[in-house]
């Protein structure tokens, strides 16, 4: 063979004198630009992980304090939230993560659920074209193919440092070894028994009596599948027993997921949607999730049409923001879908030319009537349960990671013998586009469903930088609030002049286009602001509380704070070194 062709890594391959002190100096030369990304004083003071259960946190931060980097504990945490916190943690659902890199680079990996490859747009309608009522909300046929698995076997290929054993070991070791269930995940379980018996037998998580705050629940199935996974990566779950388990539970019972629909299942690496607005730089999911231009929407619309002096909740400020985001939301039910599937006009949506014209009919004291904003007419329908987890390390990795089962246990069917549940992701498809409403309008063809398409999401995993460092990476649960929760959250931060835990504390509110209601927090129920809200012409609901953010932030001296939303629900940040105190 001409030695010109020998492979680099052949054992014959001899370098001379003169090619070693090239090759030498490349190293160095590539040693100190590597140096540079990572310098010593580029570094953060710890790295810090916030999710919505303390075990899973702490799973996290045991990987962070062992050499992992903030993809490795961004996958170790969300499988132990597959564990610890079975309504939204999960091997059966899908979601998204946003991350940065130490160097400077962004990316976004998509492991949205698909639709089954037997999927049809009318599977949800009887034969007079009515929608089957919680045909897509329950059971067999609400699954959509299951995309977290792969996610974080992507992730972790692409991006993780310490062995992908090391990373599934935690919640192997949580799930075998047992976990106390917190007072509010004993009362969810206790909670959803009816339905859980309407779609299962009997299993280990159905018992009659329900759960028990400390109750420990042990979960060798799920341990079982998880030992797969950690042995054969996507192997263990998409294809052999697991993939058999999965099927033959949803199709004995009437499901359309096949053995090809997993083998063939993939995550897809996007571009985020970003933009810039003065010193920060906004950095969001793209389709099919709509959040990260819904949220660029909403935030470039605020910054160039906000009138003087609008001071944050009050009547003028919920309606000026309810009005964009009418506008916003009608644009999402419009324009966005899978983009392997129709064409989303990102860059047209997020310039400023279109949104001025967009929202050039808003007046500053009157509601504008939901019914006369152009779009489609049909109800963004979404339900209230995901989880999200923000993950950075020391050198700067960033990841924003959102995931669901949908609503809370997703379909309700429970695949015993692997130990999880499945999604109920179809329903964030439109059940019945290109049928006349009862406004006779058409309703929303870029998310109808077709076979092997993503459905729409609002889970919004986003990282604000701030003259190029990492400076608050958030998400929050909340279907369809998602969005407005995030864009409030970075407002409040980033106009508004607020701690991070100011922000996140601060009463939220929403307004998703139709229905043509405003949601309030029960913090902002002051008779003087829904008497104001009234009379600008607002219907007003009043919401226990919205969302749940897990957000990280870090300031100027990279001094890094964990602020979880502890006024709205279970969860904790966990520092690397000492906790910083919430700022
Ligand atoms: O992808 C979506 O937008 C919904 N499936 C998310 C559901 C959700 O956030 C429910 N959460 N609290």
């Amino acid at each position: 063979m001409d030695p010109g062709y020998e492979p680099s890594y052949s054992p014959h391959f001899v370098l001379s004198f003169m090619q070693k002190s090239v090759l030498l100096l490349l190293l160095l030369v590539s040693l100190s630009s590597c140096d540079s990304q990572v310098s010593v004083e580029n570094k953060l003071d710890q790295g810090m992980v916030v999710s919505a259960h303390p075990l899973a946190s702490e799973v996290g931060r045991s990987i962070l304090l062992k050499g992992g980097n903030a993809f490795d504990a961004a996958i170790a945490t969300n499988f132990a939230l597959a564990v610890v916190y079975p309504r939204a943690g999960n091997l059966g659902g899908g979601g998204f993560a946003t991350f940065r890199l130490q160097n400077g680079g962004y990316g976004s990996l998509d492991f949205r659920e698909r639709a089954p490859k037997d999927a049809r747009r009318d599977m949800y309608l009887d034969s007079l074209g009515e929608v089957v009522p919680d045909l897509s909300k329950k059971g067999p046929l609400s699954i959509g193919v299951p995309g977290t698995v792969e996610g974080m076997v992507q992730l972790h290929k692409k991006y993780g440092k310490l062995s992908w054993r090391d990373v599934v070991a935690p919640a192997i070791e949580l799930a075998e070894g047992g976990h106390a269930l917190s007072p509010y995940n004993a009362e969810m379980l206790f909670r959803y028994q009816k339905e859980f018996h309407e779609v299962n037998e009997d299993t280990i998580l159905f018992t009659a009596q329900g759960w028990l705050p400390g109750d420990i629940l042990y979960q060798p199935a799920l341990a079982s599948t998880l030992k797969l996974i950690a042995a054969e990566g996507r192997d263990g779950f998409y294809k052999g027993i697991t993939a058999k388990y999965m099927t033959e539970s949803i199709n004995d019972r009437g499901g359309i997921l096949s053995i090809r629909d997993l083998k063939t299942y993939e995550a897809i690496w996007r571009e985020t949607v970003r933009d810039s607005i003065g010193e920060y730089t906004i950095v969001s999911m793209a389709p099919p999730s709509s959040g990260g231009v819904a949220i660029l929407q909403l935030l470039k619309s605020y910054m160039m049409l906000k009138p003087d002096k609008l001071k944050p909740n009050s009547s003028e400020y919920i309606h000026f923001i309810s009005e964009i985001a009418k506008r916003v939301y009608s644009d999402r039910a419009q324009y966005l879908g899978d983009p392997d599937f129709v064409q989303v006009p990102i860059d047209s949506l997020i310039s400023e030319a279109y949104l001025r014209k967009r929202m050039a009919g808003i007046n500053l004291n009157t509601n504008s009537s939901s019914a006369d904003i152009e779009g489609p007419q049909v109800e963004v329908i979404e339900s209230h349960e995901t989880t999200h987890l923000s993950v950075v390390d020391e050198n700067g990795n960033c990841v924003s990671l959102t995931t669901t089962l949908n609503s809370n246990f997703g379909s309700k069917l429970f695949i015993s013998e692997a130990g999880f549940f499945m999604n109920n992701e179809m329903d964030d498809f439109s059940a019945k586009p290109g049928t006349p409403n009862q406004f006779g309008l058409l309703g929303a063809e870029a998310n109808a469903i077709a076979p092997k398409k993503r459905m729409l999401s609002s889970m919004s995993p986003t990282i604000v930088l701030k003259n190029g460092q990492p400076h608050f990476i958030l998400g929050t649960p909340g279907g369809s609030t998602i969005i407005t929760n995030v864009f409030l959250n970075i407002l409040n931060l980033i106009e508004h002049d607020m701690s991070p835990k100011e922000a996140v504390d601060f009463p939220r509110f929403h307004h998703q286009w139709l229905p043509d209601v405003i949601y309030l927090e029960y913090k902002l129920a002051d008779s003087s602001l829904i008497s104001e809200l009234s009379l600008k012409g607002h219907d007003v609901e009043i919401w226990n509380s919205i969302g749940l953010q897990e957000a990280i932030y870090i300031n100027d001296s990279l001094e890094v704070f964990g602020v979880h939303d502890e006024t709205r629900g279970e969860g904790i940040a966990l520092g690397t070194k000492e906790m910083n105190p919430q700022p």
